[in-house]
């Protein structure tokens, strides 16, 4: 008799259960809000560090769009995060501009010297001498983050130059707060910081005592140099007082660069790379950058798989994507460099047929062997730092941006006088063919450093665009040689899983890049998940490692945005316009 009182209420519950489901409309944002993004019908900047987001979303309410924002960002980051904001380094800018429906690649990469040569790296003995290549005067190509976001502003920003760089000299002038992470970051690297005399005049206290959370930092030169680039545009950099401080300290201590290398330094529009991925269009940097052509071309050989029916994480999916990503890095080593001077065979290398042959050379059961195994990527002491910012406005513009110094902090060294870090860039290029750079990557003739040539990067700021062409998802990474299959599985997770952005940016992710022979994964990439993987032949990382920090934004296509600062470094922050 209970029994079946209670059958009859079971009954019920289904029911009534049933019935208010099928009244009530599947609410739409259910899958996209997942991980709590921060959700906008306006605007929107993400970037590595929150005040420097505000900013951007500041000016995007005082009616400027996402180039003004993305500018505003990039010039605060160079204030709030200095180990990889900057005016001292390079990167490169995505933009979608709405109206022209066009989408625009700036490349603002650092330059060689004129003066620099191949071997400018190499000991007596032949060997890379990697102090030289990434802490010395010499470390440093010429910048191009201030030609970069001064072009951008001008030629596709709705503001002035002027407004848009005000808070960033107000936030050097007067001061930020020191965070625990900003602390932190400083003390680490306080022995190798203050080796150099500007550097621990800006970062640490008169007696080189370092700053504790809570301490104000003030900046002022970066201030004074913020100020002539607002007054006078890129010449404020590549001429007059902050040219002859750049080149005052080249000439005191050996570096290379000359006042006419840094008034010939222009940033360039390229043709952006694109591919597509089951319709939607995936559009990234050409070279300077590899990242675009490696992200296209792995994409082409995932495409040829179901990837959502072998599941997220799983074995087989990991076998597929790790297979990939060692033919795309194999072709990296010998074909990649900067296409002015190299003839890169983009378009071979996109093609879809040759990555249908690379596909039919893969065993699905298993893992084939990266040949002529040499030193691997080199677990370094020294973190390395670089930093992405995505930027939408209402109007449906989209900026894609990552820039750096190279590893954190750059050289270590800053120009005494202007207040800034000055990259280290150079060892981007292959100092000698075979020898792995910071980053375990090897390369060859196609990146050997000639006078004027830029480094081959990995950097790869992102649009996707659904099949009807509309902008879907800005998205970017830092993380050297990671940086590249991080945005793909970012572009995968949204694409081929349909996670809102908060969970794509979140989920785990793995990495190989050929040399080493090595699979790279994070934490909550399963035991049983692994062993599978071994079985397959893979040489899998002994232990978890953390890979990239994306910082993204997803549209819905009806006007709502999406935004996810990666839960893997603290700071960043997603900040809709007030
Ligand atoms: O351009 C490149 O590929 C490197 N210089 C990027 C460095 C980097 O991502 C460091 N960040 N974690």
């Amino acid at each position: 008799m209970i029994k079946s009182v209670l059958r009859t209420i079971g009954a019920l519950i289904v029911v009534l259960f049933s019935v208010s489901a099928n009244a009530d409309r599947q609410p739409l944002l259910d899958s996209k809000t997942r991980f709590h993004p921060v959700i906008s019908q306006t605007g929107m900047v993400v970037s590595q560090e929150m005040i420097a987001s505000q900013v951007g979303a500041d000016i995007l309410a005082k009616g400027g769009n996402a180039i003004d924002a993305a500018v505003a960002t990039g010039f605060a980051l160079a204030v709030t995060l200095p180990r990889a904001g900057n005016i001292g380094g390079g990167g490169f800018m995505m933009i979608y501009l709405a109206e022209e429906n066009k989408t625009i690649a700036i490349d603002y990469r650092e330059m060689a010297p004129s003066e620099a040569f191949k071997d400018m790296f190499l000991n007596p003995e032949g060997d890379v001498d990697n102090r030289k290549a990434q802490f010395s005067i010499q470390s440093s190509g010429v910048p191009g983050t201030v030609a970069g976001l001064v072009h951008a502003q001008e030629n596709y920003g709705k503001l002035s130059l002027k407004q848009v760089l005000k808070p960033a000299i107000n936030l050097a002038r007067n001061g930020i707060t020191v965070t625990i992470t900003l602390a932190e970051s400083l003390a680490a690297r306080s022995e190798r910081l203050q080796m150099d005399a500007g550097t621990k005049k800006y970062f640490f206290k008169k007696d080189g005592a370092e700053y504790q959370p809570g301490d104000v930092i003030r900046q002022r030169d970066l201030a004074a140099t913020l100020a002539r680039i607002a007054a006078n545009g890129a010449a404020g950099f590549y001429q007059g007082k902050t040219a002859a401080m750049i080149v005052d300290q080249m000439e005191r201590t050996g570096g290379l660069i000359t006042s006419a290398d840094l008034e010939s330094y222009v940033a360039l529009e390229r043709t952006p790379v694109c591919g597509d991925y089951r319709g939607s269009k995936v559009c990234a940097m050409p070279p300077p950058s590899s990242g675009g052509i490696h992200l296209v071309q792995m994409l082409n050989i995932l495409e040829g798989w179901d990837l959502k029916a072998l599941g997220h994480n799983s074995a087989d999916y990991i076998h597929r994507l790790v297979e990939s990503m060692r033919r795309a890095y194999a072709d990296r080593s010998l074909y990649l460099g900067d296409s002015d001077f190299f003839p890169v065979p983009l378009a071979q290398l996109t093609d879809k047929k040759y990555a249908s042959t690379l596909r039919q050379q893969i065993d699905l059961d298993h893992a084939s062997r990266s040949e002529d195994v040499r030193p691997g990527l080199v677990d370094r002491a020294e973190s390395t730092e670089t930093t992405h910012f995505s930027a939408w406005d209402q109007w449906g513009n989209v900026v894609s941006n990552t820039y750096t110094l190279n590893f954190s902090y750059g050289s270590g060294i800053s120009v005494d006088g202007a207040g800034f870090l000055l990259n280290n860039e150079m060892d981007d290029f292959s100092a000698k063919p075979g020898s792995p750079n910071g980053y375990g990557l090897v390369g060859g003739i196609a990146n050997s450093i000639q006078p004027g040539k830029r480094p081959l990067s990995s950097m790869t700021p992102t649009i996707v665009f659904d099949p009807a062409g509309a902008p879907i998802l800005a998205t970017g990474s830092p993380g050297g040689s990671t940086i590249i299959t991080v945005v793909m599985q970012m572009v995968l997770n949204v694409l081929e899983f349909d996670m809102g952005i908060a969970e794509a940016t979140a989920a785990s992710r793995i990495h190989h890049q050929w040399l080493p022979d090595n699979v790279y994964y994070e934490s909550g990439v399963s035991a049983d998940t692994l062993r599978l993987l071994r079985e397959m032949g893979h040489i899998v990382n002994d232990q978890p490692r953390r890979l990239g920090a994306s910082e993204s934004i997803e549209a819905n296509g009806d006007g709502v945005l999406f935004g996810a600062e990666d839960p893997r470094r603290h700071g960043s922050g997603a900040v809709a316009q007030p």
